[in-house]
């Protein structure tokens, strides 16, 4: 059976492009195959965070997770922190991954261009050895994620190759080779404010926070920068503040660009446009939102993520296990 995984960071505010290029897609997958969504705690701690926000941020992925319809019957929610087999891992798999090619990651020279070299930590830096350790413990097939993790899924992929080759045998392989999955349409939500930069939860121009409320949502979609034509259509190079209203429009929709373009065919008032595509951003979240707030409320989430860390322990410990034995850590059982 295919096995599907993926992981939210609890760095900051989620945004309008976490939830198209990933969360929405989740629960997508529980009647494909098993899945197993976790919440990257480890990864946040990459980058300086306030102990209290990071608490409450987890709560809040926790909560959009069953908010956008997974279902902890069918599908495996946790947190990394509580699955001591990610660190285990980690620290194996960081002798199979090499600086040169850690140093080339563009996550990791886009946020420690943006430090001072002293604050830049160890953990930033072996990112993807922990990324490539969370996907492999589960023997997990389809990564689906947006655009910018693609790179790191590629460098789990050498892992696994290298891995294999040093220590699978002719008719058993070690670990299982993953692909990277991202949606048709929104693997790239960019800023409203400067729509040549992706969405991203740590800049908060611009950006739309799943945790704002609806007339701020609407607010910052009726501001979003355009251009001067005055005529919709998709051409992201020459406009690509209506390009990305448009893919915000067809992703939401489940529609192609082609259909969404179609449908704003000779509308030549950025006004109604963007007010049909706030339109479908509020019809989208205002369920999602509610769902959220009860879910906090009731702190249901907590039994959620201590039976899913059970779950994931049992699955994870098998293939850690695996891995030492193959090599050559001695296993005193
Ligand atoms: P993170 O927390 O930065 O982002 C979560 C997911 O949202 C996607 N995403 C976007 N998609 C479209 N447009 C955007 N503007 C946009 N911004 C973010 C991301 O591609 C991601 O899928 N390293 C991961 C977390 C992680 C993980 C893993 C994922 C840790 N271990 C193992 C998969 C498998 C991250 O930081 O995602």
């Amino acid at each position: 059976m295919e096995r599907i995984l993926s992981g939210i960071k609890p760095t900051g505010q989620l945004t309008l492009g976490n939830y198209i290029g990933a969360l929405r897609h989740f629960k997508d997958f529980q009647d494909k195959g098993e899945v197993f969504i976790f919440i990257a705690d480890l990864h946040a701690l990459t980058l300086p965070i306030d102990p209290e926000v990071l608490r409450n941020n987890t709560r809040d992925i926790a909560a959009f997770y069953l908010a956008s319809g997974l279902d902890p019957k069918k599908t495996t929610i946790f947190l990394q922190s509580s699955v001591s087999a990610h660190a285990e891992l980690n620290a194996i798999a960081q002798n199979y991954l090499y600086m040169g090619e850690l140093s080339r990651m563009t996550q990791f020279k886009d946020k420690s261009a943006k430090m001072n070299d002293k604050e830049i930590g160890l953990g930033l830096f072996a990112y993807p050895v922990l990324m490539a350790a969370d996907i492999v413990l589960y023997d997990a097939d389809t990564i689906p994620v947006g655009e910018d993790q693609l790179q790191h899924i590629e460098l789990c992929r050498d892992l696994v190759h290298r891995m294999n080759h040093k220590y699978g045998t002719k008719d058993h392989d070690l670990l299982v080779m993953p692909k990277g999955s991202v949606s048709k349409v929104g693997k790239r939500i960019m800023s409203l404010s400067d729509p040549t930069k992706k969405m991203s939860k740590s800049d908060p121009k611009g950006d739309i926070f799943l945790k704002d409320d609806m007339k701020t949502i609407r607010k910052k979609i009726m501001s979003a920068v355009t251009d001067m034509e005055a005529n919709v259509y998709y051409d992201p190079e020459n406009k690509p503040g209506v390009s990305n209203l448009l893919t915000i429009y067809a992703a939401l929709n489940d529609i192609s660009i082609e259909e969404a373009a179609e449908h704003f065919k000779g509308c030549t008032r950025y006004g109604d446009f963007k007010k049909e595509v706030a339109d479908t951003v509020e019809r989208e979240l205002a369920p999602f939102k509610a769902r959220y707030e009860e879910i906090i409320a009731s702190g249901e989430y907590i039994e959620v993520l201590k039976d899913g860390a059970k779950r994931a322990s049992e699955v994870a410990n098998k293939t850690l296990k695996r891995v030492q034995n193959a090599v050559g850590l001695l296993t005193l059982e």
